[in-house]
């Protein structure tokens, strides 16, 4: 367990979210469901309107700032929280912020394309560049690097932050690190969890958390909610993020193959793209707890966790949701939610 500490404390690390973040009990769910849920709210983490990327973050832009890089460089779906979150963040450290903005998902409106994460992204005054294919993480990675290639040429000294799974997953160590406060914050709370359910997306807040919790001997099971990609490729994924993780900080992997659990009953009809039961589940949260989720990453969990609820067997609580954030995204999909 310290050598997991003391691994993680070695790595350079610049200080951008609030927490701990809240733990809170939904009452007025609880009700509505049978059963014990409580959220963890990182949601809260402050930067620019928060989410779990400010976490991650700290990782990067430690490692930026170690590089003395000039300039932040990073790619994301046009809606992306990421990319609003690390333009807030490169501002913070003073640095200059480059985005590619990727079009995932085709079709979608002219809010879509200038509200929400977009708006934001151009008040932090990013310079942004758009990448018109859909899903090809690795082609959106090198079309990232021949931006960097060109702002070294004019003088910059640019740090980026690839999304492919062949990368280091340091931004996964800012949930190994939430995996700490969460143990801290569990020993002081009368409520034993039985189930955590997290959004998994590039795995890392997944990942992380999953790696972290078992590092410290917690062994509450975690299922990560499928966001963009089927439950095979995703399980493969966190198992593969896990390894580096600990490859990353120098230790055992304490995380077995069959202790990585996916869901991807709500993932239809794909990333970016919602139906019915992540509709409902908004709704839901909006309306007992006043909690806003978003369409795309903590709405899509939600569901997950109210289709686990709702299974034969169901999940059995008390039921923890890590709450990532999003919200803004809420603006950009006005259309599809009112209509
Ligand atoms: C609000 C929100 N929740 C969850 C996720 C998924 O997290 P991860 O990419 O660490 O799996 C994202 C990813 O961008 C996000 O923006």
């Amino acid at each position: 367990m310290s050598a997991f500490i003391d691994a993680l404390n070695a790595r350079p690390r610049t200080t951008l979210a609030h927490t701990p973040t809240p733990l809170e009990r939904m009452s007025n769910l609880c009700t509505r469901l049978g059963v014990e849920v409580h959220v963890k709210r990182d949601d809260c983490t402050g930067l620019a309107m928060g989410g779990n990327k400010a976490r991650q973050l700290e990782y990067y832009l430690g490692a930026a700032q170690q590089q003395r890089a000039d300039t932040l460089l990073i790619t994301g779906a046009v809606q992306s929280n990421y990319v609003r979150i690390a333009a807030a963040a490169a501002r913070r450290c003073g640095m200059q912020i480059e985005v590619q903005l990727e079009q995932r998902v085709s079709g979608m409106d002219a809010v879509y394309h200038h509200s929400g994460n977009v708006l934001l992204d151009r008040l932090l005054g990013a310079t942004l560049h758009y990448y018109p294919v859909g899903e090809d993480e690795a082609g959106a990675d090198a079309n990232l690097d021949s931006i960097a290639e060109g702002l070294r040429e004019r003088g910059a000294s640019p740090y980026v932050i690839h999304l492919g799974a062949s990368h280091p997953p340091l931004g996964a160590l800012g949930y190994a690190r939430a995996a700490v406060e969460l143990v801290e914050q569990l020993q002081t709370t009368p409520v034993r969890f039985e189930h955590i359910v997290v959004p998994s997306g590039s795995s890392h807040t997944h990942s992380g958390l999953l790696l972290g919790l078992r590092a410290m001997q917690c062994e509450i099971p975690v299922t990560g909610i499928c966001v963009r990609r089927d439950a095979a490729q995703q399980q493969l994924r966190v198992v593969e993020c896990t390894a580096a993780i600990a490859r990353l900080l120098g230790i055992p992997n304490p995380v077995r193959e069959d202790d990585v659990r996916v869901y991807d009953g709500v993932l239809a009809p794909g990333y970016g793209r919602f139906g019915v039961e992540v509709r409902e589940a908004i709704e839901l949260a909006a309306q007992c707890e006043g909690l806003l989720l978003d369409p795309v990453y903590s709405g899509k969990a939600f569901a997950g966790l109210l289709a686990l609820v709702r299974a034969d067997p169901p999940a059995s609580g008390p039921l923890l949701f890590l709450h990532t954030g999003g919200t803004p995204a809420l603006f950009a999909y006005q259309n599809a939610l009112t209509g």
